[in-house]
């Protein structure tokens, strides 16, 4: 038994942050977002919840497969951005659905947890658990950033993707193989302080900003090329492919230059490195299922087709993926 991905869907928010707009309220410019991320705007969820967000992703992946709520098994929201500690964001998500008869759950993985959610799901359809699982992505980040922070505040954004998975006998499509790593040597590279067990809730941590994100942008960059390129290799082998075999890959999408990096390396042509970046900036676990949704909608991928996944977040957590279309 594999796991297969039988449709996606996406939902950004309405309201649009420009990089113009940002000249207005840190000591930034358009060229240097651009230039140095690859960001043109970015969407903010204004009253939506990441459960909101999650909700509209999974309903229009429910209804491109024709599938009924009711025959979701499972819901796996990746999110750093739950809707409140608890309960988790996937069960507002299941009850805005309807979709009584699934189990669900969150994971935190940062960037990452849309590939970990992925994994979690495959496991779960190839040892019969489950067979129709929402895997979602969904983060409203723009409340964790420090708007006083230009490293930062222009390179995040909220959204939300998704993608359904159902069971196949096909032994010739579907997830063919993931990698998963983490390292917690290097949590200071980006950090959320508090609220939690370490840092609780108090006058404190808000007045110390400990409760934005923090980001050494620079080291995490050069990590990102590197273990990106280490791990991508590394599933290709699993399943004896090599770069060459790759038809599409989908990056994280944190920065433009780390993606044309990484693609660079791997020996990629551009039309083969899905940027989707300028349109809604960082989203963490949602960068990846946006890009997938975004090159699915545009036509870029064939029954057929290779794709390479792969992404690098906080602090760290790195994976990539091969999957058969
Ligand atoms: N506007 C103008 N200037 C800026 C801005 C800004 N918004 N931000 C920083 N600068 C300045 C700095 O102050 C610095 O100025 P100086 O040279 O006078 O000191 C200069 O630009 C260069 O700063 P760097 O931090 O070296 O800029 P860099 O080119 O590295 O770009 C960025 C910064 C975009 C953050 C990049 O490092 C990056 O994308 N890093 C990786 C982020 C990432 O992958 N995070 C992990 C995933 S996210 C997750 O897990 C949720």
């Amino acid at each position: 038994m594999r796991s297969k991905i039988i449709s996606t869907g996406s939902y950004l928010p309405e309201k649009i942050l420009t990089n113009k707009d940002l000249e207005k309220i840190v000591d930034t410019s358009d060229e240097w977002i651009t230039q140095r991320t690859g960001i043109r705007v970015r969407h903010i969820a204004d009253k939506e919840t990441t459960s909101d967000l999650a909700y509209k992703a999974a309903l229009e992946a429910i209804d491109s497969a024709n599938v009924d709520p009711l025959e979701i098994d499972a819901i796996i929201v990746a999110t750093v951005t739950p809707d409140m500690p608890l309960p988790a964001t996937a069960l507002f998500v299941q009850e805005k659905l309807g979709a009584k008869n699934a189990f669900a759950f969150d994971i935190n993985a940062a960037c990452s947890g849309f590939m970990y959610a992925l994994s979690i799901a495959d496991s779960y359809i190839k040892n019969n658990l489950a067979k129709k699982i929402l895997v979602i992505g969904a983060e409203v980040l723009t409340n964790m950033i420090d708007w006083q922070d230009r490293s930062t505040c222009v390179i995040f954004g909220d959204g939300a993707a998704c993608v359904l998975l159902d069971a196949t006998e096909n032994e010739d499509e579907g997830i063919l193989s993931m990698k998963l790593h983490s390292d917690g040597k290097y949590t200071d590279l980006m950090i959320v302080e508090a609220p939690g067990s370490y840092k609780p809730c108090s006058k404190d941590v808000i007045d110390n900003r400990d409760i934005y994100v923090k980001m050494k942008g620079n080291e995490t960059f050069k990590m990102a090329v590197r273990h990106i390129v280490e791990v991508s290799k590394e599933v290709l082998g699993d399943v004896n492919m090599e770069f060459s075999d790759v038809d599409l890959m989908i990056s994280h999408q944190a920065n433009r230059r780390i993606i044309e990096s990484v693609g660079r390396r791997a020996g990629l042509p551009a039309e083969k490195v899905v940027i989707s970046i300028d349109k809604h900036a960082n989203t963490a676990a949602a960068s990846i299922p946006l890009a997938l949704d975004w090159a699915h909608k545009n036509g870029e991928i064939k029954k057929g087709d290779i794709l390479l996944l792969n992404s690098f977040g906080a602090s760290l957590t790195w994976s990539a993926g091969i999957i058969k279309w």
